[in-house]
């Protein structure tokens, strides 16, 4: 149950999940979300986990934030740096605060943080920059198109410079063109930097594009169905990579396994 921070020994693993289960108690009965998950995600590694619509994934990612307790098992979260934030979110949508600016969105978790103005300014200019939004630092989400409020999203959660980035399908309400760029941008992004990111998709195209390794979760109740090396090369350019016979491999041998997974739960839906 308990769910410590700090784990010093284990510098290399930024992430372990110990037997982890979640039991929802409903006005219908109890609902199991989470079966016995067990995993480690390494210090600076995109870990990817797909699965079928229902089973867990997003339950998952908020035991990750402390947003939710699990049922059973333990969460170990390596905290290395006590002056950066330990996790930060990026959700599906909304992520943008509609009351504050671009830049204020951005610098947000800076100024939670109390660091100084002039370091703030700098850091948040930087990455406006960095997403391509100069020239809207005074927009409110508001005036912004879907693609351009997740870039203020992703702006605020880097700017924070958390040990631990936590996305739950970024990309998914974005338009096909404009979640290939933000694809792109994000891989950019990460390879320069090299945080731990735990990054939901329903998208196994996506995950195979952005991830080291993915974790693929069976059918509601979620369990571990298969982990994935993502071996393609890096610096990934996303024309690349879908073009890379080995790129089709590795989606044949993944939606082998979660075709059956998605037609278990779409049985389930139906039920
Ligand atoms: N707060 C909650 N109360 C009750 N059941 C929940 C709650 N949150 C999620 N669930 C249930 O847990 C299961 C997993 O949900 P979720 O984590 O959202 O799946 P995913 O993100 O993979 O689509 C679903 O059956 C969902 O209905
Ligand atoms: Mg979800």
């Amino acid at each position: 149950m308990a769910t410590s921070l700090v784990n010093p020994e284990k510098r290399h693993v930024s992430i372990q999940v110990k037997n982890i289960s979640k039991r929802f108690k409903t006005r219908k009965g109890i609902t199991e979300a989470l079966t016995d998950i067990s995993v480690d995600v390494k210090e600076g590694e995109f870990f990817c986990i797909v699965g079928p619509s229902g089973c867990g994934k997003t339950t998952l990612l908020r035991i990750l934030a402390g947003l939710e307790e699990q049922t059973d098992g333990e969460v170990i979260l390596s905290w290395q740096d006590r002056q950066r934030p330990l996790s930060t979110m990026v959700f599906q949508e909304q992520s943008a605060y509609p009351w504050l600016t671009v830049e204020q969105n951005v610098e947000y978790g800076l100024r939670l943080r109390k660091v100084p103005k002039s370091i703030r300014r700098q850091v948040t200019r930087d990455w406006i920059e960095m997403v391509g939004l100069q020239g809207f630092e005074h927009h409110y989400p508001g005036q912004l198109s879907g693609g351009m409020k997740q870039r203020v999203a992703i702006a605020r959660a880097f700017a924070n410079d958390p040990e631990i980035l936590l996305m739950d399908e970024p990309f998914v309400n974005l338009d096909e063109q404009t979640k290939i760029i933000m694809q792109q941008e994000l891989i950019h992004l990460w390879e320069a930097n090299r945080k731990t990111v735990v990054f939901i998709t329903h998208s196994i195209d996506e995950a195979i594009m952005m991830g080291d390794r993915i974790m693929m979760l069976t059918a509601h109740p979620g369990r571990v169905k298969r982990l994935f090396d993502i071996d393609l090369p890096r610096p990934r350019n996303i024309a690349e990579i879908r073009a890379n016979p080995h790129f089709a491999e590795l989606f044949t041998d993944i939606w082998a396994l979660l075709k059956s997974e998605v037609e278990l739960a779409r049985r389930q839906d139906a039920n």
